[in-house]
């Protein structure tokens, strides 16, 4: 019998997700094998603390902190890069492909930023990245639009990938915690970021999006262009005002295609109580891929967490076992589409999004209010499809709730600019966009 091909995996981190990586492929090495036809083994682990106390699975021997005994080993195929930032993940990643290393990362932050300069440098040194983990944890929504859909006109995706955001919302919304205690806990559970404003500011959001774009529609769109709402602007009072109209507020990521540019937003929106996007509550993440000719794809899952992360990341060293045993490494584009197989194109003008609105009003409780606050809606070319009138403490403000019809983001800034300087509001406009059909 022949012996047993090894890849050879260099981990560069040992945390969660490396730590992760390790288990899984000690407890599932045999399907691995099955899958394979070779053992997929690590070899080196770059940490930052070679004291740290660490997990029973952590062979102590194979770890080091010098990055060249991973990035220059030539007991190392494939780097797999799990520790996360910009710096120095960037330049590992640059090293171990000048090295002639494949990569994985599992790094959404730095494929956001600095994709095209790391693609470009695979390109060039005929290696392959790639990247299952990077987006939605376990679900493989990667594999799914750069393999799946291959034969696709992608149309549109509307997601949850940030499953901080989604916890608070949903332990608000179900367990009616407050903001500040629902964070402190998805911080305690380890899916929140190191600085948890990359989550309830969108920032997270958006990075997954502008991999998620480029995936299906083949232009890159820097993340930092796309217009980010957080959920750090959601208070109680409209989540209780959204169930009464039907509706749960979740944390979209929405992208679309048109001819003359892509449509990208992150924002809370009002999504339908009865449709699938409402029922995916606590950490869970959800994808929806509409296509010309498969129509709607749901993913659900875990979309981080150390086990679904690494996992992704243990299927992508499969995918690259694959390709060296066909002999087809480097070969594949690593964005579904050639890079010049699309032009680049920007974003288009965010002011146009065009769809109905949430809108909370508090106004003073005096005669005539009312017919102020219609007067400038209708200045603003808004048309309201519902409203209610509240006051839900006796010392506040009256609050004014209505669900428009369809109104341009441009529209709906205009009234609550020009509210915002009228005597008869009491405070900031709520404006949530509300997203039918999910
Ligand atoms: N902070 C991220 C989240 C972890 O909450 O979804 C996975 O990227």
């Amino acid at each position: 019998m022949s012996e047993l091909t090894s890849i050879r995996i260099g981990l560069l981190g040992c945390g969660t997700v490396g730590t992760g990586v390790l288990r899984i492929l000690a407890e599932n090495r045999e399907d691995i094998q099955a899958r394979l036809g070779a053992e997929l083994v690590v070899t080196r682990i770059l940490v930052h603390d070679l004291d740290r106390q660490r997990d029973e699975s952590v062979p102590r021997a194979l770890l080091t902190d010098d990055p060249l005994e991973v990035l220059g080993s030539p007991e190392v195929d494939v780097v797999a890069e799990v520790m996360g930032g910009y710096e120095p993940a960037r330049s590992y990643v640059l090293a171990a492909l000048k090295n002639g290393k494949h990569v994985i990362t599992a790094n959404k932050a730095l494929l956001a930023q600095h994709g095209p300069e790391i693609f470009q440098a695979a390109t060039d040194a005929k290696r392959d990245v790639i990247f299952e983990a990077s987006v939605g944890g376990g679900m493989p929504i990667v594999r799914m639009l750069r393999e799946g859909l291959a034969a696709e006109h992608v149309e549109s995706i509307c997601a949850i990938i940030n499953g901080t955001s989604n916890y608070i919302l949903s332990a608000m919304a179900e367990h009616g915690a407050s903001y500040d205690a629902a964070l402190a806990r998805a911080q305690e559970l380890g899916f929140a970021e190191a600085d948890p404003t990359l989550d309830v500011g969108g920032g997270d959001a958006a990075q997954k999006l502008s991999i998620l774009v480029s995936l299906a529609f083949g232009r890159h769109v820097p993340f930092a262009e796309i217009p980010t709402q957080g959920i750090d602007t959601v208070e109680d009072l409209d989540i209780g005002y959204a169930r009464t109209f039907g509706y749960a507020i979740k944390p979209l990521a929405l992208a679309q295609s048109h001819g003359d540019g892509v449509e990208a937003r992150v924002h809370p929106a009002l999504v339908e109580r009865g449709g699938s996007f409402a029922t995916v509550s606590a950490a869970f993440n959800a994808v929806r891929v509409d296509s010309r000719g498969v129509g709607p794809l749901l993913l659900q899952g875990q979309g981080a967490g150390m086990l679904p992360t690494a996992s992704a990341v243990v299927s992508d060293a499969v995918e690259l076992g694959r390709s060296f045993l066909r002999g087809t490494s480097g070969r594949l584009p690593h964005l579904a589409f050639l890079p010049d197989g699309r032009p680049t194109t920007g974003l288009k003008d965010p002011g146009a999004a065009c769809h109905p609105w949430y809108l909370r009003v508090p106004v003073r409780d005096e005669p005539g209010v009312l017919a102020q606050v219609a007067k400038g809606l209708g200045d603003a070319g808004v048309s309201v499809q519902q409203i209610l009138q509240d006051r839900p403490s006796e010392d506040g403000p009256v609050q004014v709730v209505m669900m428009t019809q369809e109104a341009t983001r441009s529209a709906i800034t205009g009234f609550t600019q020009d509210a915002h300087e009228a005597l008869w509001c009491l405070g900031a406009v709520q404006a949530i966009p509300i997203h039918e059909g999910v």
